[in-house]
């Protein structure tokens, strides 16, 4: 591989490769603040990203073409992507096992305790398929870094690349983004004490670790503090660890308005607009998307939905609540659980109170991104109530593609409402009671009082757009 500059790792790359008919390879560019962010300076200098081949036409075009260079037909600015073959037991090992079944499980704080998690031997088999997996980005890296190159490295599918680069390449400058939450050391600590420490730790052979929210930095902080015993500064977010001081710093993402506003002037999304225009008629719009997540707390939503339209029968026939619930993780049992207790709780507001004339929800499964951004310009009130979340986009693209000054209802635990807290509506994501209420407060607001906090909420929302976030990360590195 020819030397790099930067480099970037994650699991998920800023390309996917699909078999086309006539057997060729189509590639497709993914979208998200961190493709967005690379890109902005990729064009300027020479870059390598670092990511997991995650279907087979991928892994097709990774032997095809390791370290392929994506020319501009592709969109992505002549940056090189370099696919892993991760074989597919380490890759289900480190991914389905580790990644996404216990560490987003802890940083989400998702576990129901009293029957898990219960780290036996099944869970020490996956944690080696998590270091290999962590060591194959590593060696990739390494054999791509040229002399003091910038790494950055993202989440927690990779929590220990940052030592083993260390240990390596004492040259290199690395940093380490997390874009989930970070869990209290009361929480965090329920992971078996070797496995903490070698997380933690891992984490900070980078430079510089970057967190959304200061929430999420100050719990770093204090997990290092209270399991590591090493010396924090609090005020400053220093960690001495070894014979190094790591900084920890926070970098929160806003949407990509550009990019957004590109996307919207699809004609696509003008069909699926007269679409959605159709099936809802006249009534007000209550609107949510969200990965079938359990940290996205769809359930609790329906259910505030529901009792809105029990206390407030007002509403009844006068309001449509449209849910986007894109499929996501179906490897994870969990998941594909929660994404039948959607379902039935979808049904039963409908059998309990749909008429000739109105259906009281809609809830659509199938992913369709211009169906998406069609509902951000019709909604009356934007509903984003995860119980624990990074940032949330969600709550930030809403309301720059608003053409009717939607209400946003926000979850005082998503990331997002740092930066929109004072002109949304803040709830509880467990008090469906509130919840309901907030939804009626935002369906009864007056319309100026919509457009003041529509206008707020959209200037708030662009100010941290991904190129500065990035740029941001790669400065702290010197
Ligand atoms: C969300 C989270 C990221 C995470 C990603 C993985 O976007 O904010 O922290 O890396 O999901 O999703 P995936 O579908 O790749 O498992």
């Amino acid at each position: 591989m020819d030397k790099a500059q930067i480099l970037i790792a994650s699991n998920r790359g800023p390309v996917s490769f699909s078999t086309a008919d006539d057997g060729s390879l189509e590639p497709r560019r993914g979208g998200g603040g961190l493709v967005s962010g690379m890109m902005s300076v990729a064009g300027e200098i020479d870059s390598i990203w670092v990511c997991a081949a995650l279907s087979d036409a991928d892994r097709r075009a990774a032997a095809e073409a390791p370290g392929a260079r994506l020319d501009r037909s592709h969109d992505l600015d002549g940056m090189r992507v370099h696919m892993l073959d991760i074989p597919a037991e380490t890759f289900r090992d480190a991914y389905t096992g580790v990644a996404n079944s216990t560490l987003w499980f802890v940083q989400h704080m998702l576990y129901d305790t009293p029957n898990k998690p219960s780290f036996g031997t099944e869970f020490r088999r996956t944690w080696e398929g998590y270091t290999a997996y962590n060591e194959a980005f590593a060696e990739a890296l390494l054999s791509g870094a040229a002399e003091g190159a910038k790494v950055a490295v993202q989440d927690y599918h990779l929590a220990l690349v940052p030592r083993i680069l260390r240990t390596r390449r004492p040259d290199l400058r690395i940093a380490h983004f997390s874009h989930t939450p970070w869990a209290p050391p009361e929480y965090f600590r329920m992971l078996p004490d070797d496995i903490a420490r070698e997380l933690l730790s891992g984490m900070l052979g980078a430079d510089h670790l970057g967190f959304l929210s200061p929430r999420w930095a100050d719990a770093f902080l204090r997990c290092c503090h209270e399991i590591l015993r090493a010396d924090v500064d609090f005020r400053r977010r220093t960690v001495e660890y070894g014979s190094r001081v790591v900084e920890v710093g926070v970098h929160a993402l806003g949407a990509d308005e550009e990019s957004l506003r590109e996307s919207a002037s699809d004609p696509l999304v003008e069909v699926r607009r007269a679409t959605l225009q159709e099936a809802v008629g006249d009534t007000r719009l209550i609107v949510r998307v969200d990965r079938t997540e359990l940290s996205k707390n769809i359930v609790r939503g329906l259910e505030a939905y529901r009792e809105l339209l029990r206390t407030r029968p007002e509403w009844r026939g006068r309001v449509t609540h449209l849910a986007f619930a894109y499929p996501s993780r179906g490897d994870v049992p969990e998941y594909r659980e929660y994404t039948d207790s959607v379902l039935r709780t979808a049904k039963e507001i409908n059998e309990e109170f749909a008429t000739a004339e109105w259906t009281p929800l809609i809830l659509e499964v199938n992913d369709d991104y211009p169906r998406s951004l069609a509902s951000f310009q019709l909604a009356d009130v934007l509903l984003v109530n995860p119980i624990r979340d990074g940032m949330n986009l969600v709550a930030k693209e809403g309301p720059v593609l608003s053409e009717r000054d939607s209400v946003l209802v926000l979850s005082r635990e998503a990331g997002a409402a740092d930066e929109l807290g004072k002109h949304a509506l803040l709830v509880n994501p467990y008090d469906t009671v509130e919840t309901a209420e907030a939804l009626h407060r935002a369906l009864s607001m007056p319309a100026e009082e919509r457009r003041r906090r529509r206008e707020r909420l959209a200037e708030a929302a662009v100010a941290l757009p991904p190129r500065r976030w990035f740029q941001d990360q790669l400065r702290s590195l010197g």
